[in-house]
């Protein structure tokens, strides 16, 4: 079966690749657009890409409750080792780790904050670029203002790409043009946006700059929607 990818609401994503499943910002209590609870949804892997409540959300309890392993920074890492869990990897950027056989991950820069859930140094944030079982590239901008090195990052040849469009916390839909002509993916996935007032955003118009700007695909869903890669 083909790597699908279903969003969530937010920026909390489910990858489904080869059988398993990696769960990414799974911040759904407390999201006004959460598609799903955190008590049913499966993970092998769970990724955080930084330390703002709107990104850890569930990891705790859906961690405690499946075992998968925590993928995050070194320091926030730190701070989930320190609420009890175990396995979890505390990565740097350029880092890389086989978490699963079907979930290659990637630490890559983002251009963000990362306040510790209750204070703290968290590190600093990133994204993610996800090589699955099957061959399939997937790069998570996470929350990020545009950067230069993101063609860096085309060049390993992107499927998928997930990136934020709400601005005020990230880039907007100007720069996430920018980005998508520097990371040349296949498929874009917009994230980040209509969740809060101040990330509202026309979708619908993103999408067509998208299509007449750059070389890739836009994948709009609704929250709960999945998008299997072809
Ligand atoms: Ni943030
Ligand atoms: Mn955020």
């Amino acid at each position: 079966m083909a790597t699908r990818v279903r969003w969530l609401g937010h920026s909390c994503l489910l990858v489904e690749s080869g059988g398993q499943n990696a769960l990414i910002d799974p911040f759904l209590t407390g999201n006004p657009k959460a598609a799903s609870g955190p008590d049913d949804l499966p993970a092998d892997a769970i990724l955080v890409s930084h330390g703002h409540d709107d990104h850890v959300g569930d990891t705790l309890a859906i961690a405690r409750r499946t075992g998968a392993p925590v993928v995050t920074n070194f320091e926030l890492g730190q701070w989930f080792k320190s609420q009890g869990l175990e396995g979890v990897e505390g990565m740097q950027h350029g880092g890389g780790l086989q978490v699963t056989p079907s979930f290659h991950v990637r630490l890559t820069p983002a251009i963000h904050g990362s306040t510790l859930p209750g204070g703290g140094y968290g590190g600093n944030p990133c994204g993610f670029l996800v090589t699955c079982g099957d061959g399939t590239r997937i790069y998570d901008a996470a929350d990020t203002a545009l950067f230069g090195d993101m063609q860096l990052l085309g060049e390993a040849g992107i499927d998928l790409a997930m990136l934020p469009i709400g601005d005020y916390f990230t880039m907007g839909p100007d720069d996430s043009i920018r980005a998508i002509n520097f990371i040349r993916p296949r498929f874009v996935m917009p994230i980040h946006y209509d969740t809060f007032p101040p990330i509202e955003q026309d979708v619908r118009a993103w999408a067509a700059r998208v299509k007449a700007e750059t070389s890739a695909e836009p994948v709009v869903l609704e929250p709960g929607g999945w998008f299997a890669i072809p």
